[in-house]
C-alpha cells in the first residue's frame, strides 16, 4: 500500500487536462482500494466544482487563512476519495499565503495513500510550490507543440526547486500529426507514464459534472486513466533525497524563495515560453493562448 504519496499534477499550459487527469486518476486509485485526497491548488481560477457535483461551503482559502481546519474542507466524492476545493471568489485570493500550503499538505500525508495536487496553469509561486512540496511531479501535456514547450518549462522549474519529475501523461493523444507519445516523452527527457486518447465521452461526462471514470467506465479514456492509476499503485514512490533544502516547510521565507525561483527561471531561459529575448516576468509566462491547431514539431520523412 502506498503511504501518503504526494503527486503534483502539473503542466504550465492551460486547458491540457490537469484537472481532468487528477480527478479521474483519483477515482481510479480509489476504485483500486487506495485512499485519495485531491487538493485543488488553482487558487485564482478554481473550477474543480464544475467537474463534480458538490457545493463546498469551506475551501482551501479558508484553510490557508487559518479560519477552518483542513479536515473540515475535505468533501467525500466517492468511497475513499476526498476533495479539498479552492474558493471561486477571486476576492478571497488576496487573503491567502501560498507558503502556508506546506503544513496543509504535510497534514494530509499520513491520512491518505495518495494526495493529488491539481495545479494551476502558468508559472507563479502558486504553481511552483507544489512541484517542490510533492514527492513526485506528473506532467500533463497534449501532444501539441505549445503544450510540450510549456511542459518542458515545468520540468525545468521542477528540477530547479529540487522536485522529482515522475514522467509525463499525454492527454488528448492520437489526434493530428503528432509523433507517438514515447517519442515526445523522449524529447522531454522523461518517462512516459501513460496516454489518454481524445475522447468525446470526457466532455459529455464533464457536462454532467461527473468524472468520465464514473460516467462511462467502459470508455477508452476511463480505461487509460485506470491504466495510469494501476501503474502508480504498482510503482514505488521515489525515495527521499537528502538534498532537500531549496524550499523549507512553509513560512514567509519560502514564499520569497519561490518568487526568486520564478524570476531566476525566467531570466535563465528568456526564450523558453514567450519567444522573447527580454527576461520574462512570471505572469508573462502564463499560457492563456489558444491551442495550436496541428502538430509541426517533428516533421516526418517525406513531409
Ligand atoms: N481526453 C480528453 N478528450 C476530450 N476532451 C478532454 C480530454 N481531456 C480533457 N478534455 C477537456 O478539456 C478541457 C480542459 O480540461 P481541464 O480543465 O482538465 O484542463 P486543465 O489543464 O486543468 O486546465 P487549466 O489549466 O485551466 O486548469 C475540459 O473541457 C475537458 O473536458
Ligand atoms: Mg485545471
Amino acid at each position: 500500500m502506498a503511504d501518503g504519496r504526494v503527486i503534483a499534477v502539473a503542466g504550465a499550459k492551460g486547458g491540457v487536462g490537469k484537472t481532468t487527469t487528477a480527478i479521474n486518476i483519483g477515482v481510479a486509485l480509489a476504485e483500486a482500494g487506495e485512499t485519495v485526497a485531491i487538493v485543488e491548488l488553482d487558487l485564482a481560477m478554481a473550477n474543480i466544482i464544475d467537474f463534480l457535483q458538490f457545493e463546498p461551503e469551506r475551501t482551501l482559502h479558508d484553510v490557508l487563512s487559518g479560519t477552518v481546519p483542513t479536515t473540515e474542507a475535505l468533501y467525500p466524492i466517492e468511497e475513499r476519495l476526498h476533495v479539498l476545493p479552492a474558493g471561486t471568489e477571486l476576492a478571497e485570493f488576496n487573503a491567502i499565503n501560498v507558503a502556508a500550503l506546506a503544513p496543509v499538505i504535510r497534514s494530509l500525508r499520513p491520512a491518505y495513500d495518495f494526495v493529488l495536487l491539481d495545479t494551476a496553469a502558468g508559472v507563479s509561486p502558486e504553481t511552483i510550490y507544489p512541484l517542490r512540496l510533492a514527492d513526485e511531479v506528473m506532467i500533463v501535456s497534449t501532444p501539441r507543440v505549445a503544450s510540450i514547450r510549456d511542459a518542458k518549462k515545468t520540468i525545468e522549474l521542477a528540477h530547479r526547486v529540487n522536485g522529482e519529475v515522475a514522467g509525463v501523461v499525454f492527454n488528448r493523444a492520437g489526434t493530428g500529426r503528432a509523433p507517438p507519445p514515447e517519442r515526445l516523452a523522449g524529447f522531454l527527457e522523461t518517462d512516459l507514464i501513460g496516454a489518454i486518447p481524445e475522447d468525446e465521452t470526457v466532455a459529455a461526462a464533464q457536462d454532467m459534472s461527473r468524472p468520465v471514470t464514473l460516467f462511462d467506465p467502459d470508455s477508452d479514456a476511463a480505461a487509460a486513466f485506470h491504466e495510469i492509476a494501476d501503474t502508480l499503485v504498482l510503482s514505488d514512490a521515489p525515495s527521499d533525497d537528502e538534498d532537500d533544502n531549496v524550499l523549507g516547510t512553509g513560512g514567509f521565507s519560502d514564499l520569497q524563495n519561490a518568487e526568486e525561483i520564478v524570476k531566476s527561471a525566467a531570466e535563465a531561459d528568456p526564450d523558453g515560453m514567450g519567444g522573447t529575448t527580454k527576461p520574462l516576468e512570471a505572469d508573462e509566462l502564463s499560457t492563456g493562448d489558444p491551442d495550436d491547431n496541428g502538430f509541426e514539431f517533428v516533421k516526418r520523412k517525406g513531409e
